[in-house]
């Protein structure tokens, strides 16, 4: 085996020698966090130290696609503009072979500790063939990680119905003097649940209790679990593998979503409320969330899912992540919104338009491109639908679709005709306001989130249309109105 150092250093210049190369690609996001090259997937380690958020991800830095998982690493002082770190922790180690899986971080003792999972094939069967434990690495400087000796800190499962093998992507938080983590897993008739340790020192892990187990349509695995305390609230985020779709819901591979309770810290039980998704578009998975020194909560997710057509790959790279979003809790629901920094990322000119009457189709001049936000009001008037295509391009065929549907009663975002690779509809159920609906959208290249109504759902898709795609027009089946937009181009 070679050492971690080495590894680590040998996967940085992996990255390094191809970066450029892969920046040339039109697809690449300006704004979100993507790996230089290759692949990514999970966001992990998201913190905020010593003045600066750090954000780890899955990464893979030999190809496009995945394989021994790896963690990359980015540092930011706003949340806008990332900093490439070196590659952080590479498989190295018996334990962890085959991949540092997904994990988090904390801060003790003035030293960043990433807890992430080890993982090891033991055969062919990649559901069966397995072996994951939790283990420790530690940072003076925020940079360079070393793992413990005494890895693993958590080996084998506790006796009970816990599947011995798929044990990962440990979260851990602090309260008090203690420390806790969730750990994701399922039951051994494959039902979702998520595990509650506890430890006085980060090192020594005790078994509390199954915090929170999925019953009925809950899926055969929860990955990435997270739980936090939130305007009065224990929060727990998780994305359940193997949902099925129910009418309009859970139609992508996973999902990720939350449920809101108390967590007894004694018995280590959840009691908590049923099960909402955090995103209705087609890629958001494995999001994870860190608290700042203002107090905030922020998530991040990856912006892909697994098993669906990457055409980037084709250009060396694979994935991103989404716009950071600040959470809240509002009528026993999350709200998301974009955090207020992203607005730092707007050029000096808006463009602003007032009251504009839709019959039919409408271009707005200047209003146009494939890296910009949006902010939006319609007013449905004598409408039973309308809305607006991005990235149009006619001559081509291309275009993505966010149309509202007024007996219905949703927002649909129709990538069928997006450009390469990618299709389908998702459907959000969401109700006007007086007749309104506020729409913000940030479009990066080849990627869409929608934040509709403030932040009470999102709608995130990646799309890869053509370079000349740019074009944006509203429509509608009526007469609807445009009662305010404004338009920036993002840098
Ligand atoms: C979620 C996940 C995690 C795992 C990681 C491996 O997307 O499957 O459960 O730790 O990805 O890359």
């Amino acid at each position: 085996m070679i050492r971690h150092e080495e590894a680590v250093k040998k996967a940085t210049a992996s990255i390094h020698q191809i970066k450029e190369e892969v920046d040339t690609n039109h697809w690449r996001p300006q704004y979100h966090v993507a790996a230089p090259a290759y692949w990514i997937n999970d966001p992990n380690g998201f913190s905020f130290y010593n003045g600066e958020y750090h954000l780890f991800y899955q990464h893979h830095p030999y190809s496009a696609l995945w394989g021994p998982m790896h963690w990359g690493h980015v540092k930011s002082k706003d949340l806008t503009t990332w900093e490439h770190l070196p590659v952080a922790l590479a498989p190295s180690e018996e334990y962890d072979k085959d991949g540092c899986f997904s994990g988090s971080a904390i801060e003790k003792d003035g030293k960043l500790y990433l807890m992430y999972t080890g993982h090891i094939w033991t055969g062919e069967n990649h559901d069966t063939d397995l072996e994951q434990v939790q283990c420790l690495a530690v940072s003076d400087d925020g940079v360079n990680f070393k793992k413990l000796a005494n890895n693993p800190v958590i080996g084998a499962a506790p006796d009970g119905d816990i599947h011995p093998n798929h044990i990962r992507d440990p979260k851990v938080w602090k309260r008090g003097d203690e420390y806790y983590c969730v750990i994701g897993n399922r039951t051994k008739d494959e039902s979702g649940q998520v595990l509650l340790y506890r430890s006085s020192n980060l090192l020594e892990w005790e078994f509390v209790n199954v915090a929170a187990k999925g019953e009925g349509n809950f899926g055969f695995m929860w990955e990435c679990p997270d739980l936090f305390y939130l305007d009065g609230c224990d929060v727990l985020v998780m994305s359940p593998q193997g949902m099925e779709p129910a009418n309009d819901l859970y139609l992508n591979l996973h999902q990720s979503g939350y449920v809101i309770g108390q967590l007894d810290y004694e018995t280590g039980k959840l009691d908590h409320g049923s099960f909402k998704l955090l995103d209705y578009g087609f890629d958001f998975y494995a999001p994870q969330t860190t608290i700042d020194n203002q107090g905030r909560r922020v998530m991040i997710a990856w912006m892909a899912m697994w098993e669906s057509e990457m055409p980037e790959q084709e250009f060396n790279w694979a994935g991103a992540m989404t716009l950071p979003r600040q959470l809240f809790i509002q009528d026993g629901k999350i709200i998301c919104k974009p955090m207020p920094e992203v607005e730092s990322l707007r050029n000096e000119k808006t463009v602003v338009f007032e009251n504009v009457l839709i019959d039919g189709e409408k271009i707005l001049d200047g209003v146009s491109g494939d890296c910009l936000e949006l902010d939006v009001t319609f007013n449905a008037k004598e409408s039973s639908m309308f809305g607006l295509k991005v990235r149009v391009n006619k001559e081509q065929g291309e275009e993505t679709v966010v149309q509202y549907d007024v007996e219905e009663g949703f927002l649909t975002l129709d990538r069928n005709k997006t450009g390469k690779g990618l299709d389908g509809i998702r459907k959000a159920p969401v109700e006007l306001k007086n007749h309104e609906l506020h729409l913000r959208i940030f479009i990066d290249k080849s990627s869409i989130e929608v934040f509709i109504n403030g932040g009470e759902k999102v709608m995130t898709s990646r799309l890869y249309p053509g370079q000349a795609s740019t074009g944006i027009e509203f429509f509608t089946d009526g007469t609807a109105l445009i009662k305010k937009l404004k338009k920036w181009g993002l840098r």
